[in-house]
């Protein structure tokens, strides 16, 4: 499988567009105000973007209720103004990953209006249907009575968002509504997918992050329809679009591997322990040094061996579906974790304002189906203007922190000590040393505190210590330390024999002999 080289090194920047700049006046973030904080993101590090769904939808899920594949969302702005940003992306050596969401559409999508009638057409097939209202599709959620269709239609996520019918992988023989992967509406389905991918390759994106990627093929305990469908999908980027980049929430990379993604994301939900180190009642990188990483690290090596050692799998700071990093990592506690972030192998995704600390709004009302979620989605903070420069209008569609205290872009640029100017030294520092990098690898030498490892590649070798706690702490290292290229915190370490003691909430990258 071909892999872009531009992935190779990759740093990328989560846009959730209706949050991030808004530069007409209406209260929501648009294409335009991301083509004016491109530099912004360059001059961070990141060199890749991945922009939530931009395109039309009711937004009771944000977007993911995708109403119309091949328009943008007229509050963002024209297709015309997408790939606008798309080609000043791409003049500043930058990529842009639009979201793709396969599993299921919106109820207003045409192609479910048209399911939904009586009558045979061309879109019966396109979903998932029962053959009778009376009967519900076991172990999924459903539509029904809300048209003449007689049938109940399966849903994927919310009860508005009717599941798409990329077939069963087993079909239960006496329900003959359950379809093969082979029969015809489920492969009409999958080409109505390529030609979505075509459309916006075509117009000048890079690739796709793939929303519930693991997720189509129904009866599918293995995911081995699932993994077929995406390797029938290379096929034909190989074929069409070979530089296309392909990455998945799937969270099980050997499948996703499989399936021909370049990469996958760790999820927040599932077996990961992703949250045991950011995001629990004691989160490793909290100073209280009371977490546990190691069950984390276990599945990670365990990940790391499924996938031939392809260290593919991708660590966000954060995105739109879980608490802010902030909530429950504080001051340089923040700063730690970042250390950690951008020195782990697949490539590192900062989530809008995770790199200036931005706090989860608390006590918000549920907007455009976020719920708990909609905390996380406030508006970018910029600089000390109303609204922290976000927007000019009086009514925002979804609150701002209103904190006198807020952190801002302004405020970090002009402080070397802040959050922002050690992020950009971490992502400096990562592109200056290939051990540290995408592609290299990763030997854990201690999974509780510090947390240590090994990165390698060609023959480069860097040794990362982590000691989030306010105490020290101490470990065997089976390497012997040569010097400290960069460190946060104020010590140093000391090794006696193979003992080495660093002081509290101290990182330390290291050359070894
Ligand atoms: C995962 C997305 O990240 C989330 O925001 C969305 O609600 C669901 N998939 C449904 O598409
Ligand atoms: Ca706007």
């Amino acid at each position: 499988m071909h892999q872009p080289k531009w992935l190779d090194t990759a740093v990328f920047y989560e846009i959730y567009p209706q949050s991030f700049n808004d530069t007409n006046g209406d209260g929501i973030g648009d294409f335009e105000g991301v083509i004016e904080k491109l530099d912004y993101i360059k001059k961070l590090g990141c060199d890749a973007l991945w922009i939530n769904p931009c395109f039309e939808s009711p937004f009771m899920d944000a977007g993911y209720d995708v109403s119309d594949y091949l328009k943008t969302a007229p509050r963002y702005g024209t297709n015309d103004d997408l790939k606008r940003l798309f080609d000043e992306a791409h003049k500043r050596g930058m990529h842009v990953l639009l979201d793709l969401v396969p599993g299921h559409t919106s109820v207003e999508h045409e192609w479910f209006k048209q399911s939904a009638r009586a009558e045979q057409n061309e879109y019966t097939n396109r979903y998932v249907w029962t053959d009778s209202v009376w009967e519900s599709p076991e172990g999924m959620g459903c539509i029904r009575g809300i048209s003449d269709r007689d049938g109940s239609c399966a849903v994927n996520f919310f009860s508005h968002q009717p599941a798409l019918n990329y077939g069963f992988y087993k079909p239960d023989p006496s329900k003959k509504w359950q379809q093969s992967m082979d029969a015809e509406g489920p492969r009409a389905t999958l080409e109505a997918l390529k030609d979505v991918m075509r459309f916006w390759l075509r117009a000048g994106c890079d690739g796709f992050r793939v929303d519930m990627a693991g997720s189509l093929v129904k009866n599918d305990p293995d995911g081995e329809g699932t993994i077929a469908l995406w390797q029938n999908v290379r096929a034909f980027l190989d074929a069409e679009f070979p530089e296309a980049a392909m990455i998945s929430e799937w969270g099980e990379p050997d499948k996703s591997l499989r399936g021909g993604f370049h990469m996958d994301f760790l999820l927040h939900f599932g077996p990961s322990h992703y949250n045991d180190l950011f995001r629990c009642e004691e989160s490793f990188f909290s100073e209280s040094g009371k977490g546990d990483a190691s069950k984390f690290v276990e599945k990670y090596v365990e990940n790391l061996e499924k996938t031939d050692g392809k260290g593919l799998i991708c660590i966000p700071s954060g995105n739109h579906d879980m608490d802010r990093l902030a909530r429950s990592i504080h001051g340089e506690n923040l700063k730690i974790a970042f250390a950690f972030l951008l020195s782990m192998p697949g490539a590192p995704f900062i989530y809008y304002g995770d790199e200036i600390g931005m706090r989860y709004v608390e006590g918000l009302t549920s907007v455009e189906g976020g719920y708990g979620r909609t905390g996380s989605r406030s508006p970018m903070q910029w600089d000390d203007s109303k609204n922290a420069g976000f927007s000019s209008d009086d009514t925002l569609y979804v609150k701002q922190d209103e904190a006198e205290d807020r952190p801002t872009v302004k405020a970090q640029l002009a402080d070397n000590m802040s959050l922002l100017n050690e992020v950009k030294r971490l992502i400096k520092l990562r592109r200056e040393n290939k051990a540290l990098g995408n592609l290299g690898g990763i030997e854990f030498l201690n999974a509780g505190y510090p947390l240590a490892y090994l990165r390698s590649a060609e023959g480069e070798r860097v040794l990362v210590i982590i000691n989030p706690s306010d105490s020290e702490r101490e470990f065997t290292c089976k390497y012997e330390i040569d010097r400290v290229i960069y460190s946060i915190g104020k010590g140093t370490y000391i090794a006696v024999g193979n003992k080495v003691t660093v002081p509290p909430r101290t990182v330390l990258f290291c050359t070894v002999k």
